[in-house]
């Protein structure tokens, strides 16, 4: 199969990432067949879908003539057979439950056509479990989109043991053509690669935190204004090696016995959840909504938020002569 050949797209889920999924298919082009069990819950999506189109367009990013053209492509349905039947790409995204899964992944077998790829989003389960009862497991694949789907670039397109080759290259090529920025993981181990080094990075954070060395205020101004001002751009390697290997190895050696380096658990964070503070749904995380930030400046940082992620995604990865839709 080429990339070529697909013409319609099912995405099954259309919660949180579902929805947003949905919406870089329609935009790139794609009729779209987005599956969930109850109407309540396709016609939010729906609803989420439009809201984000009109801060898509109002950062010049579609020039689409209108939310009618983009949505018209869009079919909602909780009939999983009408969904997939006619879709040479399928993406799972349904809450993240291995039997629930499986069981999907088996009845999708049953209805689709015997070339369409079928992916999952899933972050922590392996394709092995998930398409257990799955005949030809040769299709199956996982894209692991990033939160918010339609605006983080990244894709990781990671290889199950039976996958075939030819299913990672139209995948690739698939989620180029909807200027997404795929990248190949050659076998699936836990957390892939992003969240891997995220959590490295969030173990240091929360012992940093619990030792009392900053504020969560400092701690963040302090990511956000270094590592994360230059990540955007270059990447961890690249950062090295413009910094001088030699030095990196010095630093490293040095730091890394002082690094935290624990295997279980951050106390911090479980005393947190386990006083009932579970971040902005609570009222209170390692801010608190309500003496720190209120409601509107929540909103106003979110806003300001997705506009930095508008422009940064318009500057650095959307080429000009491909902003056709
Ligand atoms: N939220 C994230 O940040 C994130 C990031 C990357 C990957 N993921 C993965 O994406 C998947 C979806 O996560 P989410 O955050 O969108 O979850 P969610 O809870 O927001 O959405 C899941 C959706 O699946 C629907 N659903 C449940 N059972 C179903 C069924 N039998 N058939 C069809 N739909 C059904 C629910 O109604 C809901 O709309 C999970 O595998 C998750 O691990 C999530």
């Amino acid at each position: 199969m080429n990339f070529e050949d697909i013409h319609i797209i099912a995405v099954l889920g259309s919660g949180t990432m579902g929805h947003g999924i949905a919406q870089v298919f329609l935009t790139g082009g794609y009729r779209v067949m987005l599956f969930d069990i109850e109407e309540s819950i396709l016609n939010t999506a729906k609803a989420r879908i439009e809201n984000s189109l009109a801060l898509f367009r109002d950062a010049g990013l579609i020039e689409s003539p209108s939310d009618d053209h983009v949505l018209g492509r869009l079919s909602l349905t909780m009939d999983l057979k009408q969904a997939v039947e006619e879709a040479e790409f399928i993406v799972e995204a349904v809450s993240e439950d291995l039997a629930l899964k499986q069981a999907l992944f088996q009845q999708v077998e049953t209805h689709c056509s015997p070339d369409a790829i079928i992916a999952s989003n899933t972050s922590s389960l392996t394709l092995e479990k998930i398409g257990v009862r799955v005949k030809n497991k040769k299709r199956l694949i996982i894209t692991h989109w990033f939160n918010p789907p339609q605006l983080v670039p990244t894709v990781e397109v990671v290889k199950g043991d039976e996958t075939m080759d030819e299913v990672v290259g139209v995948t690739c090529d698939l989620l180029v053509k909807i200027k997404k920025a795929p990248v190949r993981i050659n076998r699936e181990i836990p957390g892939f690669l992003v969240n891997r080094i995220q959590m490295a990075m969030a173990r240091e954070v929360l012992d940093l935190y619990e030792k009392g060395i900053a504020s969560a205020e400092d701690i963040d101004e302090a990511v956000k204004g270094s590592i994360g001002f230059r990540l955007a751009s270059i990447g961890p390697l690249l950062t090295m090696d413009l910094g001088g290997l030699d030095i990196w190895s010095s630093v490293l050696e040095n730091l890394i016995p002082e690094i935290q380096h624990s295997t279980k658990p951050s106390k911090v964070l479980k005393q947190l959840v386990d006083q009932g503070h579970k971040g902005v749904k609570s009222g209170k995380g390692f801010y608190d909504y309500g003496m720190d930030l209120s409601k509107g400046d929540l909103e106003g940082k979110i806003k300001r938020r997705d506009q930095e992620f508008l422009n940064r995604l318009k500057n650095l990865y959307w080429k000009p002569e491909s902003k056709d839709e």
